[in-house]
């Protein structure tokens, strides 16, 4: 059902222009490139603080709230430019294993943070009293991030065909 499904998608109008254009790939892939440099350094920004390691002189939500609009608004960048690359290589992304690891691997990464989000609601003292959950969703979290990253590079290498 996959493959039949790259068939089409890669015979669609706007895969035959990402595919037929040579720059069009490079040029998406530079702007996915800028956005995951946007995710990594405001995870890092905002897991680094969860860890005591940096930015102490501000409190957790002061820190969230400078760095989550970041973190979501480069998701929306990935999600857009990945979803390109996808309709110019179909199959290239959709029949690897790695593609889907590294979709799971965002679900999660992405739950944890609406987690985390959720629950400074009251505030944030839930994660400045519980000082143990705090660091090690932070390390979960820079943990999951690093893998979608390595997981994203390690497509090409894996690729069917
Ligand atoms: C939001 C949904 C996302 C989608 C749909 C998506 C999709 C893709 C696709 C289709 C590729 C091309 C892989 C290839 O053919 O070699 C790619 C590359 C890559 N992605 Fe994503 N991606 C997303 C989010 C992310 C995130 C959150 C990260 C890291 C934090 C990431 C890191 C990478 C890396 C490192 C590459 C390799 C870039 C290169 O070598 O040019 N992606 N992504």
């Amino acid at each position: 059902m996959i493959p039949a499904f790259c068939d089409w998608l890669s015979n669609t109008p706007v895969s035959m222009v990402i595919q037929n254009l040579f720059w069009v790939i490079p040029t998406v892939q530079t702007v996915h490139i800028l956005a995951i440099a946007t995710v990594m350094a405001s995870v890092v920004m905002l897991d680094f603080r969860l860890l005591g390691v940096t930015g102490r002189s501000q409190s957790i939500p002061e820190v969230a709230h400078r760095f989550l609009p970041w973190v979501w608004g480069a998701v929306a960048v990935l999600l857009a430019s990945g979803s390109l690359l996808i309709i110019g290589e179909p199959g290239r992304e959709l029949l690897s294993e790695v593609f889907w690891a590294k979709m799971t691997l965002l679900a999660c990464a992405l739950t944890l943070t609406g987690i985390f989000q959720y629950a400074l609601r009251n505030g944030g003292s839930f994660w400045e009293r519980r000082r143990i959950v705090t660091r090690v969703a932070a390390v979960v979290s820079l943990l999951l991030w690093c893998s979608i990253l390595a997981a994203g590079r390690w497509i090409a290498y894996m690729a069917h065909g």
